[in-house]
């Protein structure tokens, strides 16, 4: 039998595993779902074995466990870590969800005309990392895989990945690798592949404003105190200039410039305005001046209000102003900036524009630096000529504009280059209502993948 003819037939599993794993709700934001995210953990390394991994173990951390297996066939190989994450962000808001975000089920939609799974996680990242367990199968069954390969799944990539750093670094020895192997990004399009060449870093504050120490009476202290909502979405509103930079000063310091050609190279991609204007039901795109939509979302860094709250917000009216005011603020970095950096000049500059009239905390979530992977290295030739075989077309190298912090870290601590090896599409929803992979991607995705292997380990022997 061949690898193609062994996914074929084993298909129907193959999706059927893959709705017993969207069915734990591993949301790993809430402790009300550990036991949860646990179970999740525990199914993975049950179905690494069966699949035929060696050495599986779920290895406690500080916080949720990472699940490790390996295939080690010859030390003269190079070794391909596959990582993963098994956690999911939450479902809500619920009320969008068309069906239940655990309670996996195929639908047919435009893009997906063979139909997608709709659940929570079907494509970020459980439906991608699963496809590796199935390819690796489906090789174990042929004749086995062609190099050693070990496979790491995580359970805390959506509330970044604290305990997987404390992890890389104490188990080096194990980690050892040429390269890391992520599906956990896309592709431009169906009939048109991509390969993710670069992430954006990222630096997450919660800003809280006080204002007088209890809520008041609108119409006995309105007007003669600082109303912190007020306040705070007018220093909100600082943040970016008329030209939509962001006008934080030091903030564009460090900030790669891309050469013109570099530009020129970039817009060869396809892409239609128009087209993207549609889908989004808005009348026009919006960013910085002088900067393609593209670039905007890839290459420049931005800031976005996350979420913000306070005062009344409940039935009717209420004359009230609030005490506090809160708001989650994201930036998203591009190379050479530097997390902490730019956290540190987020937070005196916002103290700065503050008025006396109030007092700022300002709190930093988790952060990450970005990273960008270069195309001449075996692997990524590898990942290439395995896309070329089965989508028929040479992949198009795409920088995107999300976040996967610990790719920067197994590169300083590995000393490895990750390849993201995506197959989900922007519109497949990650993180919102009716999340969903296409059962086309799913399945291209376990086809391509054993291709990578072979083409590795040729790439790395004439390398
Ligand atoms: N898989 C995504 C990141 C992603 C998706 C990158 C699509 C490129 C294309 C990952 O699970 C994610 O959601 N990352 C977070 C950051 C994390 C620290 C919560 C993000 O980008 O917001
Ligand atoms: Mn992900
Ligand atoms: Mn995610």
């Amino acid at each position: 039998m061949s690898i193609s003819n062994y996914i074929q037939e084993n298909r129907d599993r193959f999706l059927e595993e893959l709705f017993e794993l969207l069915r734990i709700p591993s949301i790993s934001a809430d402790s009300a779902y550990s036991k949860d995210v646990h179970a999740a953990a525990k199914w993975v390394a049950e179905k690494l074995r069966s699949s035929g991994a060696d050495n599986v173990e779920v290895c406690e951390t500080p916080g949720y466990p990472v699940v490790y297996g390996e295939r080690l066939i010859d030390p003269s190989l190079p070794t391909v870590l596959v990582y993963g994450h098994y956690d999911v962000q939450p479902p809500d808001p619920l009320n969008l969800w068309t069906s239940g975000p655990f309670e996996p089920v195929i639908r047919k939609t435009e893009i997906h005309p063979e139909g997608a799974v709709f659940a929570r996680g079907a494509c970020d990242d459980k439906g991608q990392f699963y496809m590796h367990l199935k390819a690796f199968e489906a090789m174990m069954n042929n004749g086995g895989v062609p190099c050693n390969v070990k496979f790491m799944i995580e359970g805390e990539e959506e509330v970044g990945s604290s305990n997987l750093e404390w992890f890389v670094k104490k188990n080096h020895e194990k980690l050892k690798c040429d390269v890391i192997l992520i599906s956990d990004t896309g592709i431009l399009k169906n009939d048109t592949p991509s390969i993710t060449t670069g992430l954006r870093g990222l630096s997450y504050v919660e800003v809280e404003v006080t204002g007088p120490n209890r809520d008041l009476h609108s119409g006995l202290y309105g007007g003669a105190v600082a109303n912190p909502i007020n306040i705070l979405t007018k220093m909100i509103a600082s943040l970016h200039d008329e030209k939509n930079a962001i006008s934080i000063p030091g903030f564009y310091d460090d900030v790669v410039i891309l050469s013109s050609e570099e530009r020129a190279m970039m817009a060869k991609a396809p892409f239609s305005q128009e087209a993207y204007n549609k889908a989004l039901d808005i009348a026009k795109e919006f960013g910085e001046d002088g900067y393609s939509t593209m670039e905007r979302n890839s290459i420049r860094p931005t800031l976005d209000v996350n979420g913000i709250w306070g005062g009344y917000t409940g039935e009717g009216a209420k004359t009230v102003i609030a005490s506090k005011a809160y708001a989650k603020i994201s930036m998203r970095l591009v190379p050479d900036q530097d997390p902490d950096k730019i956290t540190q000049l987020f937070s005196d500059h916002f103290k700065k524009i503050a008025p006396d009239a109030v007092k700022v905390k300002v709190t930093p979530h988790h952060g990450g630096h970005p990273y960008v992977s270069p195309i001449d290295i075996p692997a990524y030739k590898a990942a290439s000529r395995a896309m070329e075989e089965t989508y028929g077309k040479e992949p198009v190298p795409v920088r995107s504009g999300g976040s996967i912090p610990i790719v920067a870290l197994f590169e300083k601590e590995l000393s490895a280059k990750s390849i993201l090896f995506g197959f989900g599409l922007d519109s497949d929803a990650i993180h919102s209502p009716n999340e969903h992979y296409g059962l086309f991607n799913y399945f291209k995705g376990i086809e391509t993948i054993p291709l990578f292997y072979t083409y590795f380990v040729e790439e790395n022997a004439k390398a």
